[in-house]
Order: structure tokens, then sequence, then C-alpha cells
């Protein structure tokens, strides 16, 4: 299932390693390494945690990553994105959930329990809308300066949230850690 071939032509590369160590791919944000359909628990097994590579990934970008047949958004923010995403801990919230697989389920929404890190650089999302399952728009994207779903119009904000729209839920933060200042592990 290697597709180190198919990185010609995209943006950005990244290294993306299989918890196994054996397999280094290096892939770009829009070229997924494909699950093969015909053998899926082999595959998905060996994807069940990755390692990503984010020395590359500059504030106010976003990475994208496939983990698990879903992309995951990797973003690092900025201080403006910081500060407006926890000003707004005090808004209205549809949903009050961290909904951040690392931390007890009934965890507010506030920021701090969503970023990855203390000072909250980092916000790591499964990137598929909780309305039908879009993949929505980023790099400040919407009315609150995070992301959109053109599908059906849900805004969410600079800590993915879901602030208007007929998403239900904030985005998913799947279980991810720091192994050291410029690795990611998902899962
Ligand atoms: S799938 Fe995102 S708004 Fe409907």
């Amino acid at each position: 299932m290697s597709h180190a071939d198919d990185h010609e032509g995209t943006r950005r590369d990244f290294l993306y390693y299989a918890t196994a160590g054996t397999a280094v791919v290096a892939t770009g944000a829009a070229v997924w390494p494909l699950v093969d359909q015909m053998n899926p628990s082999a595959d998905v097994k060996a994807l069940s945690s990755i390692r990503v590579d984010i020395s590359g990934v500059e504030e106010g970008s976003q990475l994208t990553v496939k983990w698990l047949g879903k992309p995951v958004f990797i973003r690092h923010r900025t201080e403006e994105e910081i500060a407006e995403a926890r000003a707004d801990d005090d808004a209205d919230l549809p949903d009050d959930l961290a909904r951040n697989h690392n931390i007890d389920g009934t965890a507010d929404a506030s920021d701090a329990n969503r970023a990855l890190d203390e000072e909250g650089k980092w916000l790591v999302m499964i990137g598929v809308c909780t309305h039908l399952g879009c993949v929505p728009l980023g790099n400040g994207a919407g009315d609150y300066d995070g992301w959109y779903c053109p599908c059906h119009g849900s805004h969410y904000d600079a800590s993915g949230r879901i602030r208007r729209g007929p998403a239900p839920e904030n985005l998913p933060v799947p279980v991810a850690e720091f192994l050291d200042e410029t690795t990611i592990k998902l899962g």
C-alpha cells in the first residue's frame, strides 16, 4: 500500500511513519495513502497509530493527514487564533463538550480542553463535519475564523467548535500526543 511515488506535484511533503517503523512514506497533503479495499484489516491495523512529523508546519498553517480513513487536521495556530479561541470560551456554544478523546467525556468545550498543548499552539481534529460528514474548509474559513462546511453551512470557530449551522457537535479531537517537539502520534 505504499504510495511513496505518488508525491510528485504536491504542495507540501511530510513524513508519515507506520508505528512498526518498517515503512517511511513521503506523501503530500493532497494525496492520501489509500487503504487497500481488498484487504482492509491489515492496512487498518498498520495505520491504527501513526507518527506525523510537524516540523514543517508553520504558524498559521494546517497539515492534513489521513488516518484510519479520515482526514485529520493538524493546525499550528497563531497567537491571534489562540486568543480568539480562548475568548470564545464564554460564547454561547451549541455543543458544550470538549469532544477530546484524550480526556473525560464530560469535560467542557473550553479551548484549553481541546488544544493538544498547554499554550494552545496545536489543535488536532478529525476533519469531518459532524452534520453529514463533509470535509470542512479551514484557514480561518467561515464566520467564526475557523472552519466552514459548505455542504449545508456549518461554521466552526478557531477551536473547531460548532457555532452556527446544522452540525450538532464540535469537530472531534482524536487521541493524540507529542512524542517530541516535532512529532505527534495519532492513536
Ligand atoms: S455535512 Fe457539513 S453542514 Fe452538512
